[in-house]
């Protein structure tokens, strides 16, 4: 059995969760049947892991869109940023971030914080090798790092096979 989950959004639209699953009907665990209830309900709390130039204007929008956020970086100096209300990315204004804030956005360095999420969403970086393939070790080490806050039923868009490691 595969099951995998996506996310839409938009400014305007309600977080969309969508999930593909083969070969059989899958009941989904109390747990994780609540976890979509809040998605549903804009009360779930959301993960973003990297907040570059994807993933915190994805932060943002969730923000916006009445999801409560944090945001995880390993880079202190964005982490700090964000809690000072700065902006390090010049297509979003401060103002933007400040706003965030009062919506519940919050950034950190603290994977710990993980285990709170309903949902986590990776947006780190997948640079193509000389080969010109993605290079996945950022999003393995980022795996490997939050692991230990992974809770069950959390929602997650990243997939990683450790199977050879
Ligand atoms: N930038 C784009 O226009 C664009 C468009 C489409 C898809 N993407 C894809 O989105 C993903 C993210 O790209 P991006 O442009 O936002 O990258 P980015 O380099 O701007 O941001 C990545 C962030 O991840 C952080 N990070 C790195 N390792 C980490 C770790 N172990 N734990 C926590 N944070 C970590 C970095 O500090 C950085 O802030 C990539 O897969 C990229 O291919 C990017």
């Amino acid at each position: 059995m595969r099951l995998s989950c996506g996310f839409g959004y938009g400014k305007a639209n309600a977080i969309i969760v969508t999930m593909s699953i083969t070969n059989q009907v899958v009941v989904l665990p109390k747990i994780a049947q609540e976890r979509m209830k809040r998605m549903e309900t804009r009360t779930a709390r959301i993960g973003v892991i990297g907040l570059g130039y994807v993933g915190l204007p994805l932060s943002l929008l969730l923000s916006e869109a009445g999801f409560k956020v944090t945001g995880f970086d390993i880079d202190a100096k964005k982490v700090t940023d964000l809690e000072a209300g700065r902006s390090y990315i010049f297509r979003i204004p401060p103002t933007e971030i400040q706003s965030a804030r009062k919506q519940g956005f919050a950034a950190t360095a603290d994977f710990s914080g993980l285990s709170g999420q309903d949902a986590i969403i990776l947006c780190v970086p997948t640079p193509l090798t000389e080969h010109r393939e993605p290079d996945l070790s950022y999003v393995a080490n980022t795996a490997k790092a939050a692991a230990p806050w992974l809770q069950e039923g959390q929602l997650d868009d990243g997939r990683v096979d450790d199977s050879d490691s």
